[in-house]
Formats: structure tokens, C-alpha cells, sequence
């Protein structure tokens, strides 16, 4: 914002009306610490914009190539990074309040204020601009982090259990993939994406020797591989995940008949990603190797769930998950 107090701010005016480009110019010139560009037009703006990118636009909102809120949406596509301030003849607050909606910082009505009031409007539509952009920043850099963090507990776990190296991110792969396919909401699959990479969190609490033992376990043993789901839901129930992660680990060995662990719930009590985690993690479960036999292949593993398809597993779930892989073939095949 320095920039702001030493060198004049390069302001662009999009304004077709000559006699109001004018009177901005006269007052701007009296108010001073402006460099002013003019255009007459969309098709002008949009040469400006290339030529000499500005530190803000005032922007009429009736040109003769473009009108209303598809002039705001055009600047704005032409230079998504420049703060908009919207200059309309209309006294009409709804008007301004649309074009915050689309983007724009703020708005001036024509006739209204004087050179000061342009100049604060434009300073502060640059300010906010700024914090808005670095808002932006923070908050996606936020959710990478997110993202990798979830990725580094996934792994680690994996790496102490090398027979199921890869099992979690492949379930995510499927699970992603029947989400999808169903028509989940983009922050429905993001909870699901996020769920299934670490799904089996609460493994870390079961000898590692009972996971990669060959051969039948003993009941005991079975008992403690079963406590994984609550002992995951433990991990991260304090997380302030914005989804249900820790109800997706909680109940993905859930049955639609509540023939599952923990709890024995079923049917609609299962929430939706744990009951499409639940498909997922038997496909690529059944798919792959384990210690105690080899690969069974992908055509076992869709025998098994349309077998236990309405009992076992969401029959709605099911047959998206057949489609999905009707569609792509087998979702594992390049790994
Ligand atoms: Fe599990």
C-alpha cells in the first residue's frame, strides 16, 4: 500500500457518456495522485487492459457492446486481478450490491460526491482487494496443507503395515469415483476423499504381526483387528473436520442389515460415505493381496458385493459402483 502514498494510482475509466469520462477527468485532476485512462467502450477496456494493466477500474455499467452485470463479468474475466469500482447513473443500491456479488469491491453513483470521494473509493477498493486476495491465498494454501497432512498420517500408517501399502489411497481412488458418479456435492467429496485415505487410522492400534500374519487369526486376535473402527474414531473425533470423518471411520464396517461393527447400526443410520467407504474398501480389499492369499482379481471382488448387495451393502451404492467400473474397467489396473 505504499505504492498508494508516493506514485499515482493508474486508474482506468470506462465510461462511453463523453460529458461524464469529463467531468471525472476535472474533478480527478483537482484532487490530484491520479493517472487516468479512458475508454469508451468494452472492446476499448479490454485493449487498455492489455496495454497497461491498471491499479483499479471505474467501471460504467451501459456500454454500447455490453450491458449491466455481463459488463462486470466481462472486466472482471479481463483482469481478474484489478479491483472494480462500479460508476452507474442509476441511484439504485441493488445495482451496486449485484456487482459486489460479482466481484466488483464497491460502487459510486454518477453526480454524487466529489474528486475526494473517488479517490477514497478507489484507495480503499484497492485495499480491499489486496486483503481479499491474500484472504484467498491463505485459505487454499490452508486446505493444501489439509491435504498433505491427511496424505503423511494415510502413509505412515502404511508404512508400518506394508501389506496394505497403497489400500487407503486406492479406496479414496473408488470411493471418489462411485461419489461421484451418485452426484455427491463437490464438499461431500471432499469429506469422502478425505475419510477413506484414513479410513483404517485406528489400525495403528492392532499388532503389526496380526495384520500381516498368513493364515487364519485367532478370535481374539479377530477381536482386536474389529476394535479399528472405534479406535479411529477416537483419533479424530476432536478434529474440526468440516465433514464427517470420523463417522465414516466410525461406521465403515457398518451392514445395511446391522450385521456390522461397531455398533451394529443399518440402513439410513449409516451415513452415506461411510456406506459408499464400505464398497470401496471391500472391491479394492478383495482385489489385492493380502498375507493370507493371493489377489482374488476384480470380478471376485463385484461378485462379492452384488451378492451382499441390500444386505451387506447400499444397493444404490453398489450398482453406481458397477457402473463406474463398467465404465473404466478396472480402477486398480495401473497400480
Ligand atoms: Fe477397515
Amino acid at each position: 500500500m505504499q505504492m498508494l502514498a508516493s506514485a499515482p494510482i493508474k486508474l482506468l475509466l470506462v465510461e462511453d457518456n463523453p460529458g461524464d469520462a469529463r467531468l471525472v477527468q476535472i474533478m480527478l485532476r483537482e484532487t490530484g495522485g491520479f493517472r487516468l485512462t479512458c475508454a469508451a467502450s468494452l472492446a476499448e477496456a479490454r485493449q487498455s487492459l492489455l496495454d497497461s494493466p491498471p491499479d483499479a477500474i471505474l467501471l460504467d455499467l451501459s456500454l454500447p457492446d455490453c450491458q449491466g452485470m455481463d459488463t462486470v463479468d466481462a472486466i472482471r474475466k479481463a483482469a481478474p486481478q484489478a479491483p472494480v469500482v462500479i460508476f452507474t447513473g442509476l441511484n439504485d443500491e441493488a445495482v451496486g450490491l449485484r456487482a459486489m456479488q460479482h466481484g466488483c469491491q464497491d460502487y459510486l453513483v454518477k453526480g454524487q460526491g466529489d474528486g475526494n470521494l473517488i479517490r477514497r473509493t478507489v484507495v480503499y477498493a484497492i485495499e480491499r482487494k489486496a486483503v481479499d486476495e491474500e484472504r484467498r491465498g491463505n485459505a487454499e494454501q490452508l486446505k493444501r496443507v489439509l491435504l498433505q497432512t491427511v496424505r503423511a498420517v494415510s502413509l505412515t500408517l502404511e508404512m508400518r503395515d506394508p501389506y496394505t501399502a497403497g489400500h487407503q489411497r486406492r479406496v479414496a481412488q473408488l470411493a471418489l469415483m462411485i461419489g461421484t458418479h451418485m452426484g455427491l456435492s463437490d464438499i461431500q467429496l471432499e469429506g469422502l476423499h478425505t475419510g477413506a485415505l484414513i479410513h483404517d487410522i485406528g489400525k495403528i492400534n492392532v499388532p503389526s504381526d496380526f495384520l500381516s500374519r498368513p493364515g487364519k487369526l485367532s478370535p481374539a486376535a479377530f477381536a482386536v483387528i474389529r476394535q479399528h473402527s472405534a479406535d479411529g474414531f477416537e483419533i479424530v473425533q476432536d478434529i474440526e473436520f468440516p465433514w464427517p470423518v470420523a463417522k465414516m471411520i466410525l461406521q465403515h464396517h457398518e451392514r445395511m442389515d446391522g450385521t456390522g461393527y461397531p455398533h451394529g447400526i443399518g440402513g439410513d443410520d449409516i451415513i452415506i460415505e461411510a456406506r459408499i467407504l464400505a464398497v470401496a474398501d471391500v472391491v479394492e480389499a478383495i482385489s489385492s493381496h493380502r498375507p493370507y492369499r493371493p489377489a482374488l482379481g476384480i470380478d471376485v471382488a463385484l461378485d462379492e458385493i452384488k451378492r451382499h448387495s441390500g444386505t451387506h451393502f447400499d444397493p444404490m451404492v453398489v450398482a453406481a459402483c458397477l457402473e463406474v467400473i463398467e465404465k473404466v474397467g478396472d480402477p486398480f489396473k495401473a497400480e
